[in-house]
């Protein structure tokens, strides 16, 4: 358990080695557990990720009434919902509690759940999300920080809904509903992320026939019998093995990141390999040397899939730092996720301006120093720039780090990363692991 006192001690300048395992997606597990809470018996996640959200997760199923074992990468799910109103005390830790919503209104047909939680990076609107419910003829209203859903008809009946952007959550919590009406269910400019593949072909296996998942148009013909739990491998963290395909080019370094997707990345193994990183594609596994080149400069613009994940757009701006020439960001998905590039001026950055199109200027030279990460891909991302800097970094955020990467420091160390845990300062080191 990270405390806020938590930091990683990071000692920077050195190129990365070696070969690293990707664990299951944070962001699929997030869908596929509320996507089980529709079932009856027992479902079993495998490939799961050993993650703190997971655990929020295993909180909020409490309140309802539905048990969550975690053991290692498997997660067992079993008993049925009693309840359909949620506190705020494990909602408030995470994002896509607001699944909830679409599973207790496709339950019982009325929901009380909290504003839900999740990285602070900038406003987080779920206007959408209520434009689905209204669209089956569910009321809300958000009062004192709780959403409040009543169906004005109960069960519902399937319909063609446009969402104005293909939102992943408002898709989701449409799929959910959907899941538990009558007739079909058409869902137009559909999030087309992997993960909503994932959750489809897990609701399928429950008895629901979804079809057009990872396209633009989604159909949805609920189940004549009750949805009964299916066992389901989640599939690999496409943004973890991200995370560290920019950290293995940044650091010019040579590695292997294994148990991927390669479609899943398409997007950031095109800009890397542009960019002059020799990246070959094999099966379920990518081969990266960054050794001996001259990165060329960026130009990114975070989109939804398959465009370039928002997700990490950080780790690009920090990848920006070493190309040789000024590269371009711009995230219109999550505009105000820049936080990263204040805490990056403390290292020595200059030069730079957030803008529609952000500039980097590359071959910039970084410090070590303290520096605080205030939420997931932003405290990882200040970890791989005190990777690339010279001497010791100190980077705080590590309850952050351990919401969504799984044994992630474990990982760096097996690729020669200098990357030790403190509990506190200066000298009480709780995990210290062997450069190897
Ligand atoms: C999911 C991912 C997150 C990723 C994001 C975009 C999970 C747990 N999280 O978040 O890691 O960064 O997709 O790929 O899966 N929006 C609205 N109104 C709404 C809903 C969304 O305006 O009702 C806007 C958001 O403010 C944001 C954009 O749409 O600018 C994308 O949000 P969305 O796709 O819904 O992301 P999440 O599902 O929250």
């Amino acid at each position: 358990m990270a405390t806020n006192e938590s930091y990683l001690r990071v000692n920077g300048g050195k190129a990365l080695k070696g070969e690293v395992e990707i664990s299951g997606s944070k962001n699929s597990i997030l869908a596929l557990i509320p996507a089980m809470c529709l079932g009856d018996g027992e479902g079993v996640l495998t490939n799961a990720p050993v993650i703190s959200d997971v655990d929020a997760m295993k909180g909020i199923l409490g309140e309802i009434g539905i048990q969550l074992i975690c053991n290692h990468s498997t997660v067992k799910i079993k008993g049925n919902i009693k309840y359909n109103v949620l506190s705020k005390q494990y909602v408030s830790q995470i994002r896509a509690s607001n699944l909830f919503l679409g599973v207790l209104l496709a339950k019982f047909g009325k929901a009380v759940v909290p504003l839900s939680g999740g990285d602070k990076i900038g406003n987080r609107p779920i206007d959408i999300h209520l434009y689905v419910f209204e669209k089956f003829g569910i009321q809300s209203e958000v009062v004192d920080g709780y959403v409040k859903c009543k169906a004005t008809h109960f069960p519902y009946q399937g319909q063609n809904i446009f969402l104005r952007f293909p939102s992943v959550g408002a898709t989701e919590n449409a799929m959910l509903v959907a899941s538990a009406a009558e007739g079909e269910t058409v869902i137009y400019n559909a999030a087309m992320e992997p993960e909503i593949v994932d959750m489809a072909i897990l609701l399928n296996s429950m008895g629901v026939k979804i079809t057009g998942a990872g396209t633009p148009v989604i159909r949805i013909k609920p189940s004549d019998k009750r949805l009964i739990r299916a066992d389901h491998e989640v599939i690999p963290d496409r943004l973890e093995a991200g995370t560290f395909l920019f950290m293995l080019a940044a650091t010019k370094g040579t590695g292997i990141i294994k148990n991927i997707i390669p479609e899943h990345l398409v997007s950031a193994i095109t800009i890397l390999s542009d960019s002059g990183v020799s990246i070959k594609t094999m099966e379920n596994s990518l081969h990266i040397d960054a050794r001996n080149c001259e990165l060329k400069p960026i130009q990114i613009e975070a989109l939804p899939f398959p465009g370039f994940p928002t997700d990490l757009q950080p780790f690009a701006s920090v990848y920006a730092l070493n190309c040789n020439g000024t590269s371009t960001i711009k995230d219109t998905i999550h505009s105000e996720r820049f936080n990263h590039l204040h805490e990056l001026s403390k290292m020595g950055m200059v030069n730079w301006s957030i803008s529609s199109n952000t500039m980097i200027q590359g071959m910039q030279k970084l410090t070590g120093t303290s520096l605080n990460g205030t939420d997931i891909r932003m405290a990882v991302s200040l970890v791989m720039a005190a990777l690339i800097a010279e001497g010791e970094s100190r980077v705080y955020g590590l309850n952050h780090i351990l919401r969504g990467y799984d044994n992630f420091v474990q990982k760096l160390n097996k690729l020669g990363a200098e990357v030790v845990i403190m509990d506190k300062e200066p000298y009480d080191i709780i995990v210290q692991m062997q450069c190897m």
